[in-house]
This record gives C-alpha cells, structure tokens and sequence, in this order.
C-alpha cells in the first residue's frame, strides 16, 4: 500500500488555556478555554481557510501555531518535527519557516522603521542577507509584491492601506516561509484593494508553494482563496472539509446558520436560517455540544456529550444529526443534508 506524504502541518488535540486570575493572591480562578481540542491536517501549497465568529478562538490558533502561545496540552507537527515542548533554539529555526499576516498592518508595522528596516529585519537578525545589501534585498522584496523601491525609505504612515498589507507580506516573505497565518488580512482594506491583495496572495502562493491559513470572516473572500475550509465554534472545529463541502452542502447546523446569514442575490430572507443569542464564554463552555444552547435541533443527548467526529471522504462533522459517516453523502444544494445518515427536523426559520 502507498504510504501518505506527512502534511506539512499536523494539529492533534490542542487546547490553548488562558488563565483567569483573582484576588490579592492572584490564584488561578478559571480558564479560557480559546483553543479547546483543535485537530487538523494541512498539505504543502495548501490554503485552509478558518471561520467562525469573534472570539472563537481562531487568532489563539493561529498564534499557537507559530509558537506565540503556550500550548497547554496537544501536538503541533511541522514538516515532521514535534513544536510543542520543542527547545527555543530549534524552535526559533523552524519559526522561520512560519509566518503571520496581520490585520492591521498599521499596527502591526513599527511606525519608526523604513519600509527597507522592516522588510529586511529578519534577514539581517538571521544573517539571511547573503552578500546582498538590506537596500537590494528590500528592493527585490518590494518588487515582489508589486511595491515601488522609490518608497524603500519611506515609513508606514506614508503608504496607503493596500501597499502596508503588501509591506507586511514583503517583511512575511523575507525569510522564504513555507507557511503563512493570514489572520484577517483584507478585511480592513476597500474593496478593490482586497481584491488587489488577494491576488497577490494567489500569485505568492503559487510561485513559492506557500501554504495558508487563512482567517477570515468574510465568506466570499474564504471561497476566493481556500480550497478547504475548516469552521470554529468556542474553540471547537466543529465542521472541515473542502470550499464546496462547506460552502455549499454545510452538515452542521452552525455552519448551515454561518453561510446562511450571507446575504445572496434571488435569496428569501424568509429562507434563512437564524442564528439568535450569542456564543456563550470561553472561561464558562456548557457542557456537550458546544453549540446546543443555540441549536435548532438540539437533543438531550446534545447537552450532555460531547459529539464525535462524523467522515464523509474529507469532509468532518461535529453533530448527534450525523449518524452514520459512510451514508451521509448526499445534501441538497441549499445547504440542508438530506442524506439518510442526516436525521435532522427541518432547522427553524426567520420569522419575518
Ligand atoms: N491573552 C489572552 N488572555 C486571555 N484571554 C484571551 C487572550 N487572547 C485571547 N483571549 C480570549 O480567547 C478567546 C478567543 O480569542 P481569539 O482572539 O482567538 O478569537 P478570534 O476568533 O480571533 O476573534 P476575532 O474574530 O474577534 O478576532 C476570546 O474569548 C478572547 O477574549
Ligand atoms: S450536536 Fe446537537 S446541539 Fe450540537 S449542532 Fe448537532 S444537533 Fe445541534
Ligand atoms: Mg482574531
């Protein structure tokens, strides 16, 4: 039997606590649980896209990733090597090959430095520059990503929102990463300019076999870029499979709820599913499924018990509706599984 190729990425288990601290003593009180029990695969060139609403836990993710924040339990496998627990100086060589995407690169940029210190920062910190001058270097950056070496000197504040994201993707590029967090990217950007960088980000990733996750509320963005899609709620992977799985023939009835709510030219209002009250804290979760005080179609298994992942091909399910993993292929292009292994009662619709 043909052995698989390892991903580039491998996630098991993960869970990034934060600590909740009280009283004069400062005791631990409590945790919030960002990241609670993450797995997932990413192949080499591959852009997985990550969605879920605010405070779900998709930036800690991201940042756990590249080893920002302390994994408090759980594997992170980069191109073969353990990072959780890995010693600094390794992890510091390895960390080269990951990087982030803000999304504010305003913020994100030290406003004292020139476009060249920002760019070429790592470069000269690793003693990456290889004979090259920071200016020469800065300027192949820049012309990579369709930036003028005229503002090589230039500081943040002097460029326009769109050419700061591309001065963030240059600084990004500079240590030639196989992996990249775009945590948000374009949603502060016009839409033109998005649109403008997102194509940047696809000319990059296909020159350079870059992989991406790519963080994104915005759904129409996601399907540009991603070819799968994983979906987070209270720091859950609670659906992944491809742009088409999710996009289109969502299992989960928080993801049937997510892609509903996207506003669709010929779509009834009255067809959308609604999503009512709000996610509840990550310091408090309820117990078994995550998303039962908001579900439809919750049952009372669902408020005990934690449910297991469901597998259609490469398309993964946390829901009781998905019964049986090997007959639940078949969903309606509206979004609604329909298939026999979906026992689900039709899920509540807008009142209007
Ligand atoms: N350093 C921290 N200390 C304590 N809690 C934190 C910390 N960072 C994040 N959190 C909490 O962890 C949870 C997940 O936050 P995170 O920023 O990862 O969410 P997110 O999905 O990226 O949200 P958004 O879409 O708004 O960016 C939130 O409840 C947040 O308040
Ligand atoms: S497991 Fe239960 S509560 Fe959770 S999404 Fe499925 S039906 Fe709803
Ligand atoms: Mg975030």
């Amino acid at each position: 039997m043909p052995t698989m190729p390892e991903p580039l990425l491998a996630i098991k288990d993960l869970r990034v606590w934060f600590p909740i601290r009280k009283g004069v003593l400062n005791r631990v009180a409590g945790h919030v649980r960002a990241v609670d029990g993450v797995s997932l695969a990413m192949a080499k060139g591959e852009t997985l896209g990550l969605v879920g609403e605010s405070g779900c836990g998709k930036t800690t993710l991201g940042r756990a990733i590249l080893g920002l924040e302390h994994a408090r339990s759980g594997s992170i496998r980069f191109a073969g090597q353990e990072l959780n627990g890995m010693a600094e100086k390794e992890h510091r060589l390895l960390r080269r090959r990951c990087q982030m995407i803000f999304q504010d690169p305003y913020s994100s940029l030290n406003p004292r430095m020139t476009a060249m210190d920002l760019i070429t920062e790592g470069l000269a910190y690793h003693g990456l520059l290889a004979g090259r001058s920071r200016e020469e270097a800065a300027a192949e950056l820049m012309h990579e990503v369709g930036l003028d070496r005229d503002g090589i000197f230039r500081y943040p504040h002097e460029f326009s929102g769109g050419q700061r994201q591309r001065l963030s993707i240059a600084r990004a590029l500079s240590l030639q990463p196989d992996f990249i967090v775009c945590d948000e990217p374009v949603s502060a950007l016009d839409v033109s300019v998005q649109a403008q960088v997102i194509n940047l980000l696809l000319d990059l990733r296909a020159k350079h076999q870059l992989s991406y996750l790519f963080i994104s509320h915005d759904l129409s963005v996601v399907r540009l870029i991603a070819q799968r899609v994983a979906v987070m709620y209270l720091g859950h992977i609670i659906e992944c499979g491809s742009c088409a799985d999710i996009l289109d023939a969502p299992l989960h009835p928080y993801t049937q709820a997510l892609i509903s709510a996207v506003p669709t030219p010929g779509k009834d209002r009255r067809q959308r599913t609604v999503l009512t009250g709000e996610m509840p804290s990550p310091a408090a979760p309820p117990p078994g499924c995550p998303f039962h005080p908001r579900c439809p179609q919750a049952m009372p298994i669902c408020r005990t018990t934690m449910p297991a992942e469901s597998s259609i091909g490469d398309h993964s399910v946390r829901c009781h509706l998905i019964t049986d993993n090997k007959n639940t292929a078949n969903t309606s292009t509206d979004g609604k599984a329909n298939g026999p292994g979906y026992d689900a009662t039709p899920v509540q619709q807008e009142k209007t």
